[in-house]
């Protein structure tokens, strides 16, 4: 069991065989040069000190090579894309052949939903998480809209039960037997970006195709967070974006993943680009659209390779210090956080997020009584970089690569000085 004091976290920090990848890391600092609790990885990772060598190289290729750079630079600008995809696809336990990074998570939501929502007359609903992130939300709307569908009829919504914070499977399967027959599309985010609840893929995806459902899921806070296992899972297609577990800057691109089985289904709807064309006959200009097969099918333009190669620093990261080994610390450090919370013994905050390990990943969200925006305008002022969401929860994510148990003990200090100050 852990216990509650500095010197115990400073010990489970000297155990920790990750905690030399911390200084991988920019880690932001006040004004007096002081490090500050980063916890808000589940909003925008750090930056790996090795990505500014990763962008000054294609940066230098470019202004030796011009176009030629395609070909002639260290990492070619032509497949640049594929030095991505194995380390990818490890992450979010695919094939690489099913995986690719290509555009943002909500074009690759509406490229996804081109091909795999197809409705009929009489199946055509979508069913999403409650309190799913508003861009899926609106993906999701704007699609039914697109096919004549009026959100109001085709939308619906697994939500808790009253007076609960969290969705039950069996509430899914309940709306599944009721209306499967009407439902054309299950798109769920794995891990809900305000509870921080994660969801079964595998059972849901099963639900899904007993019933003649698509099934894809939103990972942007489960790619590099939890091991979604996709391939296994069966689900037709996932999103994720890179700039949160992923460490890959402001608004990086996004990872799309295409089960193996549709690889060469040529019966789906396409968006086409040319970079998802034949590689062999893409430079003709003159063919009909050839689709490569897999996930790198469904790519439209030539890639950013400035912000591919901030990704491809940043999986150069995850690889070196190793999935698995991420995921058990995460367990340790999230159950840390857990435990000095609940030895606070304070009645006004309550986490929402799962007690059970296997259904959350890093974050925890503590819901706070009585409290508003002031609460983390508090902590802000106190060196904690954490996240609000309205109505009354603070969002805290210990990201294995970079926080240390030191940087979770502190932060429940300060949210611990910071309560108290407030009643
Ligand atoms: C669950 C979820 N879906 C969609 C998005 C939108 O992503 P993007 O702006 O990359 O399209 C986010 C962004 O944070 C998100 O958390």
């Amino acid at each position: 069991m852990f216990q509650n004091t500095l010197e115990y976290a400073k010990k489970l920090d000297a155990e920790d065989s990750l905690a030399s990848f911390r200084n991988k890391f920019h880690l932001p600092k006040n004004e007096n040069g002081e490090e500050l609790i980063y916890l808000c990885g589940n909003s925008l990772g750090l930056q790996p000190k090795i990505t500014s060598e990763y962008i000054a190289e294609v940066l230098k290729d470019w202004s030796h090579f011009g176009v030629e750079g395609h070909t002639e630079a260290k990492h070619a600008w032509l497949p640049y894309h594929e030095f991505l995809t194995s380390t990818m696809s490890k992450i979010v336990g695919a094939k690489p052949s099913e995986v690719v990074v290509m555009n943002t998570l909500t074009t690759n939501l509406h490229l996804m939903m081109v091909s795999f929502y197809q409705p009929t007359k009489t199946k055509y609903k979508i069913v999403v998480e409650s309190d799913a992130f508003p861009s899926d939300k609106y993906a999701v709307e704007s699609q039914l809209k697109f096919h004549g569908i009026d959100p109001k009829d085709g939308l619906i919504q697994w939500k808790p039960r009253k007076g609960e914070e969290l969705c039950r499977f069996e509430d899914l399967e309940e709306i599944m037997k009721n209306q499967g027959n009407e439902i054309a599309l299950l798109m769920i985010g794995s891990t809900n970006y305000y509870t921080g609840q994660s969801f079964p893929l595998k059972k849901i995806t099963e639900l899904g195709h007993k019933h003649n459902c698509r099934v894809g899921f939103d990972l942007a806070h489960g790619a590099g967070n939890i091991q979604p296992n996709l391939h296994e899972t069966g689900a037709d297609f996932a999103v994720w974006c890179t700039y949160k577990y992923l460490n890959s800057g402001p608004g990086s691109l996004g990872g799309c993943f295409v089960h193996e089985r549709h690889a060469n289904n040529e019966n789906l709807n396409r968006f086409a680009g040319w970079w998802g064309h034949n590689k062999k006959t893409r430079f003709n200009m003159r063919h009909e659209f050839d689709a490569l097969p897999g996930a790198e099918g469904w790519q439209l333009s030539n890639p950013p390779i400035l912000s591919m190669a901030a990704i491809r620093a940043s999986l150069d990261t995850f690889a070196e210090a190793g999935f698995e080994n991420l995921r058990k610390k995460s367990e340790k450090l999230t159950g840390f956080l857990e435990f000095l919370l609940d030895e606070m013994k304070n009645d006004s905050i309550n986490v929402i997020t799962p007690r059970n390990p296997e259904e959350r990943g890093c974050q925890l969200s503590i819901q706070v009584k009585n409290a508003d925006k002031n609460l983390h305008t508090k902590l802000t002022e106190a060196g904690v970089i954490s996240d609000w969401r309205e109505p009354d929860v603070i969002r805290v994510a210990p990201a294995p690569l970079y926080n240390s148990f030191e940087d979770v003990f502190r932060f429940s200090e300060k949210l611990k000085d910071v309560l108290k100050n407030l009643t």
